[in-house]
């Protein structure tokens, strides 16, 4: 049996064909916990070759593409069971055997009780440079779960992402993520934001009240991305700096231990020398008076790291997600008018569009809200991180000026300062690298910092404008269920 076979439970013949779809069209579906799809927008079964009644109660893997390798669906779903969004490549076959790509951001909607309720699922097509290695990535991975098993397939993922430099997938994902939408953004121009253009003389009747209600959610939607486009400019920043972080937390924290072995072999070779032992001695113990303060100032720093870390992490993913969602309310709302200018639509259709604008309403809410929280988290810990950084500059700095004074008293004691000889210019290497690794993250969140006081003023009036949105069409939204 081949693995087409064990992977392809369909037992249709996969195409070499693509099944296309354009770069503005997006597409979700809302499964329950188990994965059975509940529903969908239109594209979705455009491009999917099935028929509505064919996905709805079906399982996910009815889009199964056997190219796949299982250990990309084992990391899907062990990340979204923990309550996380996933995002990620995924190769999927429609009804006739043909394929097609998709970037997919998969959210796990939780309720009050912290249980998965249901997950919702946005599709783009990809077209960024990341995704140009996706296919033979893939390809490989599945080579190695079919000779091997599942385990050595994710061991093999991720030995390929580390010599892509991302330290873990999640890495990963998010610059995919953010990769894609930038790609997306600069390739459609602004073309998507024309709205409500449908000639409503050709429009039932019955209808037009309903076609008024997605013109105005779909004008007020439009105004509310204009935000989440302001600060899309800045989701770079927050990603490079995480990944700034992530790397020189580890090079912080072992400079710590460093500096302190030093200055501890400095205290020693103190002791050691006789002669001309009092301007040693006053030095090591500057040195270790200084060194002291250093790995505390360093400890402080890499703490504070640590806590902020997450909220930067989640800053970039939070302004990705909002703009997605926002981008697939409108592109759902725009498909529906269109939809309605050429059939009228029953009660009960009308009923699952609003249903289906407040779940991706709802997740957007959730999304923004986890946004304003990052940020305002975020403002007072760059400013102490920064802060902490000069400090620890200033630190180096003094190091740096007892090391010189050490050099020239050593010089001086010739035999007897040799062992100090050795540790200054020890120190002299640790200083260097520390000091060009410290401006670099000092500037880094020097403008993080700056740029999260304007990410923390434009999410507020978005979160406002949720708000009013919320309370305005909350009351009919919710009397048309
Ligand atoms: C919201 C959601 C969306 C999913 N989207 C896809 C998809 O687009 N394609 C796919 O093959 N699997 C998707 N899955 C995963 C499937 O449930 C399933 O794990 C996968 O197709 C592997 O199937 P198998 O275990 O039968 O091999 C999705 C799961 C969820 C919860």
């Amino acid at each position: 049996m081949t693995y087409k076979n064990i992977y392809n439970k369909r037992g249709i013949e996969p195409k070499n064909s693509e099944s296309p779809f354009a770069l503005d069209e997006l597409f979700f579906s809302i499964t329950d916990p188990k994965g059975i799809i509940l529903t969908g927008n239109d594209v979705f079964q455009e491009v999917s070759k099935f028929d509505r009644d064919e996905l709805i109660g079906k399982p996910h893997n009815i889009i199964r593409h056997p190219d796949m390798p299982r250990a990309i669906f084992k990391a899907v779903w062990d990340t979204i069971k923990a309550g996380k969004p996933f995002v990620g490549y995924v190769k999927n076959m429609a009804k006739d055997g043909s394929y097609y790509w998709v970037l997919a951001a998969i959210y796990p909607v939780v309720n009050e009780e912290g249980e998965i309720e249901k997950y919702i699922s946005i599709r783009l097509k990809p077209s960024s440079k990341i995704f140009d290695l996706i296919p033979n990535l893939y390809k490989e991975i599945l080579e190695v779960e079919l000779k091997n098993d599942m385990e050595s397939a994710h061991a093999f993922l991720m030995e390929k992402l580390h010599a892509l430099g991302f330290e873990t997938y999640e890495d990963f994902s998010k610059r995919a993520f953010f990769e894609e939408i930038e790609s997306r953004e600069k390739l459609l121009d602004n073309q998507n934001n024309v709205s409500c253009q449908t000639d409503l003389t050709q429009v039932n009747n019955k209808n037009i009240g309903f076609i008024d209600l997605l013109c105005n959610l779909q004008t007020i939607f439009f105004r509310l991305n204009r935000y989440f486009n302001e600060i899309f400019g800045k989701v770079n920043l927050f990603l490079n700096l995480n990944e700034e972080l992530n790397k020189k937390s580890k090079f912080i924290y072992e400079l710590a231990e460093d500096i302190r072995l030093l200055s501890l072999n400095a205290s020693i070779e103190s002791y050691k020398i006789k002669k001309d032992g009092v301007s040693f001695s006053t030095l090591s113990h500057e040195m270790r008076k200084n060194a002291e303060l250093s790995e505390r100032k360093i400890l402080q720093l890499s703490k504070i790291i640590e806590n902020t870390k997450k909220d930067i992490e989640d800053i970039g993913f939070n302004i990705l997600s909002s703009k997605l969602i926002i981008e697939m309310i409108t592109f759902f709302i725009k498909e529906m008018i269109q939809n309605l200018s050429q059939a009228s639509l029953s009660h009960e259709k009308q009923q699952e569009v609003i249903n289906n604008i407040n779940e991706l309403f709802e997740l957007l809410r959730i999304y923004a809200k986890h946004l304003a929280i990052n940020v305002d988290k975020s403002k007072s810990q760059l400013r102490s991180m920064y802060y902490n950084i000069q400090e620890l500059n200033v630190l180096i700095n003094r190091l740096d000026f007892i090391h010189i004074n050490g050099l020239i008293e050593s010089a001086h004691t010739k035999e007897e300062g040799g062992g100090f000889t050795i540790i200054f210019s020890q120190m002299l290497k640790l200083i260097e690298a520390a000091k060009s690794e410290i401006i670099n993250l000092e500037t880094s969140i020097y403008s993080a910092s700056e740029e999260n006081q304007n990410v923390n003023l434009i999410t507020q009036i978005a979160q406002r404008k949720i708000m009013k949105l919320q309370k305005e069409y909350g009351a009919v939204l919710s009397s048309y269920i």
